[in-house]
């Protein structure tokens, strides 16, 4: 698909997501997260890749303090070297500090790396989303490529403010599609998503 349309469409789903209030943005943003952790696959799963969100992007801190409350292990990615290196997060004050493009990142002197393999949960960012789990990033592929080499997919799932959904996120053969975006609103796809989702 052609990087101009996907410039397009990110510049405009971020103007979109940029002007929600601040005061909306918190309530969905706890709704939302209430949500994923009400899915079964969540509940189940035992290694959980997150990320620690930045700007105008739904928080994600509820959600990463529930990881580690709920006792399972956390995993957020470091910008390495042009691609995401995962490490486990023990401790939300302490392991993290703001690295590339300021996004809060594990400190590698105090966090293990981890393998991607062993995640059975994944919470994955983004800019906009469609009905059916296509996505749009931040443009950099970082998210593609990782995705790429997981072989035994385990669930992916997207939080995003309902006005990150689009009627169709042009995509192309490097672009990984999520099992289910859950916004303030509800879970996409209503239908077909993978047991647990
Ligand atoms: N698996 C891959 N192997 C090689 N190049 C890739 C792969 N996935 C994506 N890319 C390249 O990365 C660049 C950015 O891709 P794209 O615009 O889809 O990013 P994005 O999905 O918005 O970002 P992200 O995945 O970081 O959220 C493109 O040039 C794309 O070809
Ligand atoms: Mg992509």
């Amino acid at each position: 698909m052609s990087a101009e349309a996907k410039a397009a469409l990110r510049e405009l789903v971020l103007r979109r997501r940029g002007a929600l209030a601040e005061e909306d943005r918190a309530s969905s943003s706890g709704r939302i997260i209430t949500a994923v952790l009400d899915l079964p696959a969540y509940r189940l799963s035992g290694v959980v890749l997150a990320y620690a969100s930045f700007g105008t992007e739904l928080r994600t801190d509820g959600f990463l303090r529930r990881v580690l409350g709920d006792g399972k292990t956390l995993l957020l990615p470091r910008v390495e070297r042009g691609g995401l290196t995962l490490y486990e997060v023990r401790d939300l004050a302490l392991d993290l500090s703001p690295g590339t493009w300021g996004i809060r990142e594990p400190v590698p002197e105090r966090c293990p790396v981890a393998a991607p393999g062993n995640v059975d949960f994944a919470l994955i960012p983004g800019v906009a989303f469609d009905g059916n789990g296509g996505r749009l990033g931040y443009g950099g592929g970082f998210y593609d490529r990782l995705l790429a080499g997981l072989t035994e997919g385990p669930p992916l799932v997207s939080a995003a403010f309902e006005v990150q959904m689009v009627d169709g996120v042009p995509v192309g053969p490097h672009d990984a599609p999520v099992h289910a975006v859950v916004t303030e609103e509800g879970i996409y796809p209503e239908n077909g998503r993978p047991a647990g989702l």
